[in-house]
């Protein structure tokens, strides 16, 4: 600690020589009256929500050379022949139905034309196993009614205040545990991909992963609707971050190739320390950090944040998702857009998906493999080699009867080791009680405030809860600076269960 003290002060010394023209406007001795940690959806759109309130006095910090946060792509393919590929988000997740409420997302991807496209996640599915091709489509059918049978039962458990489960117990109940690797990659499709819980379900919380399903998906529950477009703007799907950003933020206003080592707080202000030994003050802070980002401790708090924020920061989950990419030079695979293959572990190689179809990359000779959670964890730890063995390994076992040739261009990102993320997205635990959500998202002393995904309690996961959670945030700044104070957004003290254990009554 007494060495980031020693840095402030430094900080504090540069500052005054750096920037005077801060020091004599007769507004305040401070850098900014908010500083916006993170420029990522959350950040960008607390921003642009201050603008709009006539409240320009605020400075983006962000540690990346660019905008967009997790939204990132880059050039992917062999020499002369590379496409544009997604590594972070690549869905708009549920879009509109007729003229009711659209998500967000879509709105700015039509606001910046970004080219998207209908994802068929239901109906355009072939289906293997560790022998190649083999027709269990009947049990994908019977999983999809299983899914909408446990989020059922879970409205039912939410009326009856009954308590939360995990997903695997879910399952049990409703009778629908799998039983062989068919029934538990038809599973692995509806909970850990194609609702994107990036964990098993035991790492689940029953009744929030219904209600994130329905507050998405489900138009009886405010949400967009059922369908999934898959972004394949050769511009990346971060351009339309980007450019909302260009519409009204000053070059001024950003700080780019900045990372914050400290956040000191009080009911004053802040002091923000950045890795070169520089400091930043104002009345607000936004963090807007990913929870792993917090978890993992790779910012200090000054003090150190109060147990109730920590509970719920550490309480929460970053799970992860990694798509592996593969190109060759001719395409040998399914003709529909997605494939389901059944190893006999759970969450080997599972979901496929082929960007060389009419709608996407026609052509690009690109398909890719999605693993998550405790398997992301797991290749993230190997050589890319040796992944690339275990990819192609599966990829033969799928066409036993094809020479299928080594790729010509292979990568995947590794979200968890990234000290900037620390995994994809989070993901909500049973042990996780609507309380500790209000406390994840809660100001401490009026100044430090937190936005981003995972402080959305409809959403949590999505851009759109980024979104959503960094326009609240933006909104809620702006009223505490108009009313000249605020009480900020309130937090519970302690988590408490509804009703206490009865150990001493317990005998013997
Ligand atoms: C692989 C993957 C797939 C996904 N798929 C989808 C999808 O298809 N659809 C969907 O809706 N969502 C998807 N998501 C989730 C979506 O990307 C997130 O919900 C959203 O981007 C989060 O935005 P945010 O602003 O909350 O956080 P971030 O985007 O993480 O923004 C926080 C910012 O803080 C910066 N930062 C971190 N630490 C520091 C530091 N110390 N100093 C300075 N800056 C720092 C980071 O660089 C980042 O720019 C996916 C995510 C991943 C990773
Ligand atoms: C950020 O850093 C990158 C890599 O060092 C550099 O190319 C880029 O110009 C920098 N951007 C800014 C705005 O300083
Ligand atoms: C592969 O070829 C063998 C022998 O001809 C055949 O029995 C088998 O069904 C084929 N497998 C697939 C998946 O086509
Ligand atoms: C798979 O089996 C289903 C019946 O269960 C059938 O309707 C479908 O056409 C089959 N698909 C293929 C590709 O053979
Ligand atoms: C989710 O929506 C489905 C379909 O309308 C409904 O049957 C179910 O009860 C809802 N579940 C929850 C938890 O809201």
């Amino acid at each position: 600690m007494r060495q980031v003290h020693f840095a402030i002060l430094l900080g504090f010394v540069a500052l005054t020589n750096a920037l005077p023209n801060h020091q004599n406007d007769g507004r305040s001795t401070k850098d900014a009256k908010v500083l916006i940690l993170g420029g990522g959806v959350a950040g960008v759109i607390a921003a642009r929500t201050l603008h709009e309130q006539g409240m320009d006095d605020f400075l983006i910090v962000e540690a990346r050379g660019e905008l967009g946060g997790r939204m990132q792509n880059i050039e992917f393919g062999a020499p002369g022949e590379q496409y544009t590929i997604e590594l972070g988000p690549n869905w708009i997740q549920g879009t509109q139905t007729g003229d009711g409420p659209a998500n967000p997302i879509l709105t700015l991807a039509r606001k910046y034309n970004l080219k998207n496209q209908f994802n068929d996640l239901d109906g355009s599915i072939t289906t293997y196993d560790y022998n190649g091709f083999k027709n269990y489509t009947d049990l994908l059918d019977t999983s999809v009614d299983q899914f909408d049978q446990y989020i059922a039962v879970a409205a039912e458990r939410i009326k009856t205040q009954q308590v939360d489960l995990n997903l695997q117990s879910a399952y049990g109940i409703i009778g629908a545990t799998p039983k062989n690797p068919y029934e538990a990659a038809c599973q692995y499709y509806q909970v850990d991909w194609v609702r994107e819980y990036a964990q098993s379900p035991d790492q689940n919380s029953w009744i929030m992963s219904a209600w994130n399903n329905n507050f998405t998906f489900n138009t009886d529950m405010g949400g967009f609707s059922d369908t999934n477009n898959l972004c394949i703007d050769p511009r990346g799907f971060k351009t339309i971050i980007q450019a909302e950003a260009a519409e009204f933020l000053q070059s001024s206003q950003v700080s780019l190739n900045s990372t914050v080592t400290s956040i000191e707080y009080s009911s004053n202000g802040a002091t923000v320390t950045l890795a070169d030994g520089s400091s930043l003050s104002s009345d607000y802070v936004l963090c807007t950090f990913s929870v792993g980002v917090l978890q993992y401790g790779d910012v200090a708090f000054e003090p150190a944040l109060p147990a109730w924020k920590v509970e719920a920061i550490q309480n929460m989950v970053m799970a992860t998702y990694t798509k592996i990419f593969l190109q060759f030079t001719e395409k040998f695979w399914f003709d529909t857009q997605m494939a389901i293959y059944a190893d006999k572990q759970r969450g080997r190689y599972p979901i496929w998906q082929s960007l060389d179809v009419v709608d996407f990359l026609p052509g690009s000779g690109i398909v890719f493999v999605t693993v998550t959670g405790d398997f992301s964890l797991r290749i993230e730890s190997m050589e890319d080699s040796d992944v690339q063995n275990e990819v192609m390994e599966v990829l033969r076992a799928m066409y036993p009867n094809t020479t299928v040739p080594d790729p010509v261009a292979f990568l995947f990102k590794r979200w968890n080791a990234d000290p900037l993320f620390r995994g994809s997205y989070s993901n909500w635990p049973a042990s996780f009680v609507p309380g500790h959500a209000e406390n994840l998202r809660a100001t401490v002393n009026q100044r430090l405030w937190f936005a981003g995904e995972a402080t959305s309690f409809k959403y949590y996961g999505f851009l759109h809860g980024a979104y959503y959670e960094g326009l609240h945030a933006g909104e809620e700044i702006a009223k505490c600076i108009a009313g000249g104070s605020c009480a900020g957004l309130q937090h519970l003290d302690d988590v408490v269960d509804a009703s206490p254990y009865p150990f001493t009554s317990i005998t013997p």
